[in-house]
């Protein structure tokens, strides 16, 4: 076993950890990333199947994301806006896929005031919630005692105006039923991001791709960092006391001062720390669990939708396939269509045999675009679920009342021992922008340690 000793060692080579110890040489200390896998990025993973450039992870980038987009130019690459051209498509309760532009779903009036009026005052409770800091905002407690559903449905008897706002929440971004997690998280989830507006609109929230891929974000990162990233070399043990840490990988110790912890929560009780962590910490982190989603993949030899006069965007409550977008590769001729099968539907196809599962997801895909988008030339699930290394997508979540009994402690170090992660980011929660904003907090705090 080789031993090594550094001022701080990083466990992770995501967006969290990459910026954490870019941020900490910046400051002369020295780091050690070890990263479980053979790669770098995490969450982040562009790849080639069968010759189509994919974003297997994480892809997309918002406008209000500074923290990623100052990222993005520091590094010298060019971003592209996402193919919106055009009509969308959403199908309803009645089964009808219809046509609509704008964000407002085409769904009857009655069902579209009751809409807007929920979604005004989910706006307005958005606007008391610090999403660094949730459980300080006013009722939290019971905030977080009620699950998102049944919040809504208590706020209209219109199904298809709860199951529309549900659908936004629940299936597309927390990738959890709407029972399974509380109003307070869902508030979070939406300040995090500026707002249910911003939530909801699609140009926003998916606004632009990385030209060559995302993953490239978190790669130049770690070639800064040149040998001083690991890679499989997953951390099973972390001895610490006041004084510093050990991290024991594969086939390397390393010897801290601090450690920065970079990966999802879930994966905590991967490694055996002595001393155990403290009861509080080992208790909030039972307390959340990764979403689970599907991003289906599907390339055919052009982006045929365009010359029906749609957008390739596309939404229902009602769909396993609940969303869809165009994700051609910028200058392609080929044209890639990504949609989301999510939570309870997830895993009502993961019990199906492959060619199954890609016979109801491409049928979904076609009630929205017609026929033809049953015959895609590359077809790929990207399925983090079974990822030894994440466990899930997007990002992990509190269970419900778990936000304000154990969220000011997320972040709370542990004697040398600090955690960065997207999932526990305030501003960015869930996201690349909040990866890149925890990896600078951490870094920060423990430089002010250093220094004092
Ligand atoms: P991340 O999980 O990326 O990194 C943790 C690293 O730690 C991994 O490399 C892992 O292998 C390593 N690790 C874990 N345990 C270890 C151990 N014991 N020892 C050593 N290493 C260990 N976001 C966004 O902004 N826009 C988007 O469009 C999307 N879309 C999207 C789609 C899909 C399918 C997914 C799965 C995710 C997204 N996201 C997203 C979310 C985004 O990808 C995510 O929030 C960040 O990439 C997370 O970065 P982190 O560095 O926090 O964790």
């Amino acid at each position: 076993m080789l031993e090594i000793t550094r001022d701080v060692v990083v466990v992770g080579a995501g967006v969290a950890g990459t910026t954490a110890a870019n941020e900490l040489r910046r400051a002369g200390l020295s780091v050690a990333v070890l990263e479980a896998r053979d790669r770098v990025g995490g969450r982040l993973w562009t790849d080639t199947i069968d010759g189509a450039m994919l974003e297997i992870g994480g892809q997309w980038v918002s406008s209000h994301q500074d923290a990623l987009l100052q990222v993005i130019a520091d590094l010298g690459l060019e971003t592209s806006p996402r193919h919106r051209a055009g009509d969308s498509v959403y199908i309803g309760r009645d089964g009808v896929a219809a046509r609509f532009s704008g964000d407002a779903f085409p769904v009857a009036q009655s069902t579209r005031a009751e809409m807007d009026a929920i979604m005004a005052r989910l706006e307005e409770l958005a606007a008391g919630v610090d999403p660094a800091a949730p459980w300080d905002a006013a009722h939290a407690a019971h905030l977080d005692e009620i699950s998102f559903q049944q919040w809504l449905r208590g706020a209209t008897s219109d199904r298809e105006a709860s199951d529309a706002i549900a659908l936004v929440v629940a299936a597309a971004l927390l990738t959890k039923p709407a029972h399974a997690f509380s109003l307070l998280q869902a508030l979070q989830t939406a300040a995090s991001v500026g707002g249910f507006a911003n939530l909801v609109d699609a140009d926003v929230i998916l606004d632009r791709r990385v030209i060559g891929g995302l993953q490239q974000v978190p790669l130049l990162l770690a070639e800064r960092l040149g040998d001083d990233v690991l890679l499989e070399q997953p951390v099973r043990a972390l001895q610490w006391t006041d004084a510093g840490v050990s991290a024991v990988a594969a086939t390397v110790t390393v010897h801290a001062r601090w450690a920065v912890l970079a990966y999802p929560p879930v994966l905590h009780e991967r490694l055996t720390f002595h001393p155990p962590l403290p009861r509080l910490q080992q208790q909030l982190h039972q307390h959340l669990s990764m979403g689970s989603a599907i991003k289906v993949h599907a390339v055919y030899d052009r982006p045929f939708w365009r010359e029906q006069g749609l957008s390739g965007t596309a939404f229902s409550p009602y769909e396993l396939v609940h969303a869809a977008y165009d994700n051609t590769n910028h200058g392609d001729a080929q044209g890639t269509l990504t949609g989301f099968v999510s939570d309870v539907n997830a895993d009502e196809l993961f019990r199906l045999e492959p060619a199954e599962r890609r016979e109801r997801i491409l049928d979904s895909l076609a009630r929205y675009f017609g026929a033809e988008a049953a015959e895609p030339v590359v077809y790929h699930e990207s399925d983090w679920a079974a990822e030894e290394w994440t466990r899930g997508a997007f990002a992990a979540s509190f269970d419900l009342g778990g936000l304000h009994r154990y969220g000011a402690d997320l972040r709370t170090p542990v004697g040398p021992v600090h955690f960065a992660a997207s999932d526990l980011a305030g501003i960015g929660f869930q996201h690349v922008d909040g990866a890149i904003r925890i990896g600078r907090d951490v870094a920060e705090t423990i430089i002010e340690r250093a220094r004092s």
